[in-house]
């Protein structure tokens, strides 16, 4: 009798991929607690592979470099300029976009715009709907006004029917909202597995490569605020792209993590209206529009993210906590970096910060990455602690060494630039990038923390 293979199934780390025969509470490859769960794996065959990507209708020998063509295919406009600015200029034919945030942020709202103006001013669009039926895309797509002839909606989640409605229509973009919900009908594990996240987006990339088709994924994230799924997909697709912000506010941030073609942490910032998303062209007013002059504890920084200079009020609060259980809180600042700079304080400014709660914000929700917002921070805290207010016509910003020295920051004539053009007169910059000229801003060039402080409140 012949034997029957019992199919086989290995535990699949759901956070980086890796394999292990038996369960653990720890996955021993990249130690994510509670991580494996039990997958069929099927036995490889490397010749079903070839067919099943489809990578047989392409060349197969390799080219030599000099007989390669030079292709420069224009960027498509998405017609929305916020997210052409965070694409690099466009959208590249051929690429995959991986777009990811919190449940709500607006990722399907953007995309449908996108898909919109695309289907209104390029061509056809292919909108695969996993996670919405093509009535409740429609019934979103009639708030936004969307009234495009060529635009194709497709509840399904199976990534071989998707392939099959893209070699009929042809579009000019896909978007498939969302890749955890998308399945390939060649595995067993369910939709969201590490497995079909990743089978289904190497079916999908290899398309957009075949064919020139530009991609949008939708992805989710994870408690902790990464994507969900595989590591891996970050590195297959060609551009990353991350929702920021928080859903009680109204603008939200679109940022570049990673892009094969354009800036990384370049930015996008737009406002949620009761008809969609509309870009901010400046960003630097909506992040100051709250603000009260003259307060103690709010400082104006001026940031550089990716290549555009954003102006932003870090706020502090200092007050007298229970000794020895002092905390140190921060939203958009980073918290190590806190610490670090109240470390500076005290030892080479003299101030004593140990029984002290501090609080530290970036209003508006913008996170600020950059170790230019330091002097900033720095000068927040010191007004709170103080209880002085710092002139409201001063901006500030440069990096703060463990010496307590100030050190230059890129893109000094930038953010002094924005600052002016927002009104800000006196800009307190690192001695080094004091060379910049402005005729309408009045310069003060600092080498130390001290001399900053002394600046700022004399
Ligand atoms: P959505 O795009 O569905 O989020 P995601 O796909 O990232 O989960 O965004 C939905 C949120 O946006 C929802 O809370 C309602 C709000 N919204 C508006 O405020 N105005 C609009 O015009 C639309 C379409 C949505
Ligand atoms: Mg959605």
């Amino acid at each position: 009798m012949p034997k029957v293979k019992a199919p086989r199934s290995a535990f699949v780390c759901q956070s980086c991929g890796s394999h292990s025969p038996k369960w653990a509470g720890r996955c021993a490859d990249c130690g994510t607690w509670n991580s494996l769960v039990e997958e069929q794996i099927q036995p490889q065959n490397p010749t079903s592979e070839f067919d099943r990507y489809g990578l047989a209708s392409g060349s197969n020998k390799a080219s030599l470099y000099s007989d390669v063509d030079m292709v420069t295919t224009a960027r498509l406009p998405s017609g929305i300029d916020e997210f052409d600015r965070v694409l690099g200029g466009g959208i590249v034919p051929g690429s995959v976009v991986l777009i990811g945030g919190e449940p709500g942020i607006g990722k399907s709202t953007l995309l449908l715009q996108a898909a919109g103006q695309i289907a209104s001013t390029v061509g056809t669009v292919l909108y695969a709907s996993g996670e919405e039926s093509e009535h409740q895309v429609k019934d979103r797509g009639q708030r936004l006004g969307i009234a495009a002839p060529d635009l194709y909606l497709f509840a399904e989640t199976c990534v071989e029917k998707i392939i099959e409605q893209v070699n009929r229509l042809n579009p000019s973009l896909l978007i498939v909202d969302s890749i955890q919900t998308v399945f390939s009908s060649h595995m067993q594990a369910a939709p969201g597995s590490i497995g079909q996240v990743r089978e289904a987006a190497t079916h999908l990339l290899f398309m957009a490569k075949r064919k020139d088709l530009p991609i949008f994924l939708v992805g989710h994230v994870t408690k902790d605020g990464g994507l969900a799924g595989p590591k891996v997909l970050e590195h297959v697709v060609d551009t990353v792209l991350y929702f920021e912000g928080e859903r009680h506010h109204s603008h939200r941030v679109v940022r570049a993590i990673k892009n094969r073609f354009g800036a990384v942490s370049e930015l996008g910032v737009f406002e949620m209206t009761g008809s969609g998303l509309k870009p901010v062209p400046n960003p630097s007013r909506l992040f100051l529009s709250d603000r009260t002059a003259n307060v103690p504890g709010s400082v104006v920084l001026s940031s550089i993210e990716g290549s555009r200079p954003i102006l932003v009020e870090i706020q502090a609060l200092v007050t007298s906590g229970v000794y020895g259980t002092s905390r140190r809180m921060t939203s958009g600042i980073d918290q190590q970096r806190l610490s670090l700079l109240l470390a500076v304080l005290e030892k080479r400014a003299g101030l004593n910060l140990a029984g002290e709660d501090v609080f530290v914000n970036a209003a508006g929700g913008l996170a600020i990455h950059e170790p230019a917002a330091d002097l900033a921070v720095m000068a927040a805290v010191v007004s709170s602690f103080r209880d002085r207010g710092v002139r409201p016509e001063t901006a500030v910003f440069g990096e703060v060494g463990l010496g307590g020295e100030v050190r230059g920051t890129p893109h000094a004539g930038l953010r002094i630039k924005e600052a002016v053009q927002l009104g800000f007169s006196r800009c307190v910059v690192p001695e080094a990038n004091s060379a910049e000229k402005h005729p309408e801003c009045e310069l003060v060039g600092v080498a130390t923390a001290a001399q900053a402080l002394e600046e700022l409140f004399e």
